[in-house]
């Protein structure tokens, strides 16, 4: 299992580097185009390895081929696929994202398509060398940083690196799967503060919720960072700049607090019956919280926007201990 292993990430670092060649090659400047036109330089087409899958059936298979592979070799690596017989590269005419484990290994790959075509993504499947929940895009140069005070955490590999062009490199991103209990325990390695910077759409703010639970188990202390207009980091930084960003990052909210606003904009808190709803809604998530002292603190908060009065708010939400449930 181990060789196995070892033979996938030899595979990848031929593609990666067969990519990356590619994608300067004269038949990649479709490719190049593209990536440019998203913002990224050649540092950063350098830094994160990005390449061009040549527009063709077997552009790889041929390569690996010379260099001693076997198909079954390259559809274990999940870099060919197979079906009745027939055999053919996985990625054609994408933009290629090598996905780098912290210890530097490739292991695996996401491919763009470079028009609207469909699935916008394509990701390596699950191989011997590549499990989509137990690892987080870029760890490989979030594990060179010294002095980590924080993570933050975005949907996208193009989040990623739209970040750490403008200057913010210390992010993580899921690989194209919901955050699981494993990757928090990954995060929580190395720090203890995430910002959750999902897509600012109803997607984003539903993966957000669940993403605070599964931090939560961990106790990871978490901010959201809220992008309006639907956007995404990358969409965000391109129109308002790192220091728009930041300015995000200062006014991101507490777990408790982005809960709250989340369940507010569900209720119309002129209406008596569904301010009382919303009220037992939030009180009801009081009852997780640890410190009698914070959880006064939002009871008094919840009180403000109600009217409701902290000791009725603290008694539904099981007095100023922490709730057994
Ligand atoms: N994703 C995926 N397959 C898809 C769509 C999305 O695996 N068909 C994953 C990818 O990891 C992607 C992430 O979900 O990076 C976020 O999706 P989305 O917000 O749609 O993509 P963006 O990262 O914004 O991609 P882009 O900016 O290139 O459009
Ligand atoms: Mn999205
Ligand atoms: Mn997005
Ligand atoms: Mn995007
Ligand atoms: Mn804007």
């Amino acid at each position: 299992r181990k060789q196995q292993r070892k033979k996938i990430f030899e595979m990848n670092r031929i593609a990666a580097r067969y990519f990356h060649e590619a994608l300067y090659a004269p038949d990649g400047k479709e490719a190049l185009e593209y990536l440019r036109g998203r913002g990224l330089g050649d540092r950063v087409l350098k830094t994160f390895g990005m390449g061009f899958a040549r527009d063709g059936w077997d552009y790889l298979m041929k390569l690996l081929a010379d260099k001693g592979y076997t198909k079954q070799d390259m559809q274990a690596a999940g870099l060919i696929k197979m079906s009745d017989g027939k055999s053919y590269d996985m990625f054609r005419n994408r933009a290629m994202i090598p996905i780098i484990n912290a210890f530097g290994d490739i292991i695996g790959f996401g491919g763009r398509v470079m028009d609207d075509g469909m699935p916008k993504y394509l990701n390596s499947p699950e191989t011997a060398a590549f499990n989509k929940s137990r690892n987080l895009y870029n760890l490989n140069l979030i594990r060179k940083q010294k002095n980590l005070s924080h993570l933050i955490l975005v949907e996208g590999y193009m989040d990623v690196i739209a970040l750490f062009s403008y200057g913010i490199p210390e992010c993580v991103a899921t690989l194209g799967t919901a955050l699981t209990q494993d990757q928090a325990r990954l995060i929580k390695r190395y720090t203890n503060h995430i910002y959750i910077s999902y897509d600012g759409d109803a997607a984003g703010q539903k993966a957000t919720l669940r993403a605070l639970g599964i931090l939560a188990q961990e106790g990871i202390e978490t901010r959201v960072v809220v992008i309006p207009g639907g956007q995404d980091p990358d969409e965000y930084l391109k129109e308002h700049g790192k220091a728009g960003y930041i300015e995000l990052m200062k006014e991101s909210l507490p777990e408790m607090d982005y809960r709250f606003q989340t369940a507010a904009a569900k209720y119309d808190l002129n209406d008596s019956h569904q301010k009382e709803k919303f009220a037992q809604e939030c009180a009801k998530m009081l009852k997780q919280v640890e410190s009698a002292v914070t959880k006064e603190k939002y009871a008094r908060k919840l009180s403000g926007m109600t009217g409701y009065s902290p000791e009725s708010i603290l008694q539904d939400a099981g007095g100023l201990q922490k709730g057994v449930e």
